[in-house]
């Protein structure tokens, strides 16, 4: 097979000829030079193509290409400063493979709702390109996170026989003749199963939330990867969240630094993202809501708002522990020492983007835990197996989850959830 050239190599090949397949990203025209735009998914290259140097019908040819028509071009790669890529090639041949109808985006502006109805060719525009680079990063930085410190991935269902964030969110489907099955809202039950026989685990999937707002933080299909691990708890989990969310965003900063430049990213934010991160209670939040003149009650769960207000007085992310027990999670552990507050950890991020880890240590007492399961209504016959785990060898244990596109969104600083994700499913959105 013939070598492949890609446009993110041509730094080796300086003085070769090499030829790249691809699409037409735009192009410019001059009587005796044509420069078409060659785009293949690593990076974009400026085609030099002087009359003189090729053949009347090549020459032509590239007056055909419309905007993303396939094309072939060959020719010699040159060092050029100015050159978008820093490179550029001296065509020698162009071949046509398909000449693309009238395309339905074009460098003008559209509007968002315009854009998500063609997401499926919006994916090929430099901004989305970036985005899908940086997602590909962080979810890369995540497994080598917690593959190099010793934990096993364990892949938890989608199809569940109960709620495990609450029931008004759940989707709801009918599953042969066992009755009803819900597509799951987070892998952690399964995990902590996992983490009584691993030890340290991870699950990483997409996670269905039937989400009734309409806000920019909101998914009803998303993607969560969520550790657990055995013998840890509170302050081990913070210090977990600490060191994975500082490693991802290194990992961003320094292997995807081209891409946050086109999103135009200001990472000044983003290099402030070192240990430690700041810590408080949220008591501590309620305090500054009150300072800043907000009529906050204790005893209410932080809206988007609040989130934002307390983590402006931050200068990197923020995590905000022992919250009050009656808005958590069933599983959520109390704290000994204050009854009326969970032993759990919300992760804010800077800039507004509000809380992208929500995670505790978990009721490890089988009676309190059956109490919990009462308390919120659930039916314990489809909690028995969850159950077990404290019925044999209950240890103390603790985990998180992040949210993978608020995670996308933060650090490319991006307004809305629906471009952190390939193809975003909301309340109102079910296309492409
Ligand atoms: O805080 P949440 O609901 O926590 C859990 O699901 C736990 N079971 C995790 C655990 O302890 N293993 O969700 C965790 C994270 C949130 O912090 C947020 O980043 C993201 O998941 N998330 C959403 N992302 C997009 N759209 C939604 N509707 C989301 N709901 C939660
Ligand atoms: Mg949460």
């Amino acid at each position: 097979m013939a070598t492949k050239f890609y446009v993110e190599d041509l730094a080796q090949h300086v003085g070769e000829e090499v030829t790249l397949q691809g699409w037409l990203y735009n192009k410019r025209s001059g009587g005796k030079i044509k420069f078409p735009i060659l785009r293949d998914g690593t990076g974009l290259v400026q085609g030099v193509a002087v009359k003189s140097n090729l053949s009347e019908e090549v020459f032509n040819r590239i007056d055909q290409l419309t905007q993303e028509s396939s094309f072939v071009m060959k020719g010699k790669v040159r060092k050029e400063d100015r050159a978008p890529g820093g490179y550029e090639l001296d065509v020698t041949d162009i071949e046509i493979l398909k000449i693309a109808q009238e395309y339905p985006i074009t460098p003008k502006e559209h509007g968002v709702e315009f854009l998500m109805d063609r997401r499926h060719l919006w994916l090929r525009s430099s901004r989305q390109h970036a985005i899908l680079r940086i997602r590909h990063q962080i979810i890369k930085s995540i497994r080598d996170f917690f593959d190099g410190r010793g934990f096993t991935l364990v892949d938890s269902p989608i199809f569940t026989p109960a709620a495990c964030e609450g029931t008004s969110t759940l989707f709801e489907t009918e599953y042969f003749d066992l009755g009803k099955a819900y597509l799951t809202q987070s892998g952690q039950l399964y995990a902590e199963a996992a983490a009584m026989a691993l030890g340290k685990v991870y699950t990483f999937g997409p996670t269905f939330r039937a989400e009734k707002s309409k806000t920019r933080r909101h998914l009803t299909e998303f993607w969560m990867v969520e550790p657990e691990v055995a013998f840890n708890d509170l302050n081990d989990n913070m210090d977990l969240a600490e060191d994975f969310l500082v490693y991802i965003v290194q990992s961003v900063l320094k292997n995807r630094s081209a891409e946050l430049k086109t999103l135009e990213r200001n990472t000044a934010f983003l290099e402030r993202v070192q240990k430690p991160l700041p810590r408080i209670s949220y008591d501590e939040a309620v305090d500054i809501l009150h300072k800043k003149g907000l009529p906050f009650e204790w005893g209410n769960d932080l809206g988007g708002t609040d989130e934002t207000v307390i983590s402006e007085q931050f200068d990197r992310p923020l995590m905000v522990h022992r919250y009050p027990a009656e808005v958590k999670a069933f599983y959520m552990k109390r704290d000994p020492q204050n009854p009326k507050v969970a032993l759990a950890v919300d992760v804010l991020a800077p800039e507004g983007y509000g809380e992208i880890i929500g995670g505790s240590q978990r009721e490890d007492d089988l009676d309190l835990l059956l109490q919990r399961i009462k308390e919120h209504d659930l039916p314990q016959s489809a909690f028995e197996w969850y159950l077990d785990l404290r019925r044999y060898g209950s240890v103390p244990h603790a985990g998180f989850g992040l949210g993978v596109e608020r995670t996308v969104s933060w650090i490319c600083g991006l307004d809305h959830l629906r471009e952190a994700i390939p193809f975003a499913r909301m309340i109102y959105r079910l296309t492409p």
